[in-house]
């Protein structure tokens, strides 16, 4: 790929294009990780988020505009949200090279791009007619500057019960009950919450289920969980907030 000031990138074999100059200063999930996050949403135990996310972007899409997904992981949510806009293209932007690799496979309508998003997005000012940021890091100002006037960003965040009993069973990290708050006031300048939503799933899990959601989690960052003093079957429950906010004027 070029720009026009006459950079060039190249496409990585594996279908995505690295479009930072210089190194990252991190470089996101690694490999176990994204394998884990792909295991567990491909069984389909998080397609509760998948649907009301896609719900949500059905109501708020302008009809226009590029699907922009920060943080995109696997690409499982945006190939789910992509599903119900039929005349859509998606964006999938990660800092995780293992990531970028399966978003780029996820959907013929998804691109893929290494991008930070403490950096900023490599999206034109006003293209995107949506912006999704699902369990990943948010950068209000970015993601102001990307959208058009009409666009929305959807976020997706865990609720303080979320993943209890594994939090209770096995010391995962938990839920900071701030987080709501923090949000707002990350958001708050750039945008203005215009409606939000909370879904909860009551998930079985095996024991290799449960060690991959802790894997995929960030829990797997801090070494916490041991796999071996997992039940055979657990219950857990998943419970998330969809929040939709437009640009403040
Ligand atoms: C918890 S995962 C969520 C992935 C996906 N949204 C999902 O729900 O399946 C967080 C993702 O954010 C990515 N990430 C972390 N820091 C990032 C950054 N500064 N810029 C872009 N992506 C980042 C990670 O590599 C990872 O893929």
């Amino acid at each position: 790929m070029r720009c026009p000031a006459g950079h060039s990138f190249d496409i990585a074999r594996q279908g995505y294009v690295n479009l930072t100059t210089g190194r990252t200063p991190h470089s996101g999930d690694t490999a176990e990780m994204v394998a884990a996050r792909e295991e567990f949403l491909t069984a389909g135990h998080y397609d509760f988020v998948v649907r009301a996310l896609g719900g949500a972007a059905r109501t708020a899409y302008p009809g226009m505009g590029l699907i922009v997904d920060a943080g995109a992981g696997t690409g499982r949510h945006l190939a789910g949200v992509l599903a119900g806009l039929p005349d859509a293209e998606g964006l999938a932007l990660d800092v995780s090279k293992p990531a970028l690799r399966r978003a780029a496979r996820a959907d013929p309508r998804i691109s893929a791009a290494l991008a930070d998003t403490w950096q900023g997005l490599p999206v034109a000012d006003g293209a995107a007619g949506l912006v999704l940021n699902v369990f990943a890091p948010r950068n209000g100002a970015e993601f102001r500057r990307v959208l058009r006037p009409d666009g929305r960003l959807l976020v997706v965040t865990p609720e303080p019960d979320h993943l209890r009993e594994l939090v209770a069973a096995l010391g995962l990290l938990t839920v900071d009950p701030d987080k709501p708050e923090k949000i707002a006031r990350s958001l708050g300048g750039h945008f203005t919450e215009a409606a939000t939503s909370t879904h909860t799933a009551v998930l079985t899990l095996g024991r290799a289920e449960t060690a991959a959601l802790i894997g995929m989690g960030p829990s797997a960052w801090h070494g916490r969980a041991d796999p071996g003093a997992l039940p055979e079957r657990t219950t857990v429950t998943a419970a998330v907030r969809v929040s939709t906010w437009r640009p403040s004027d």
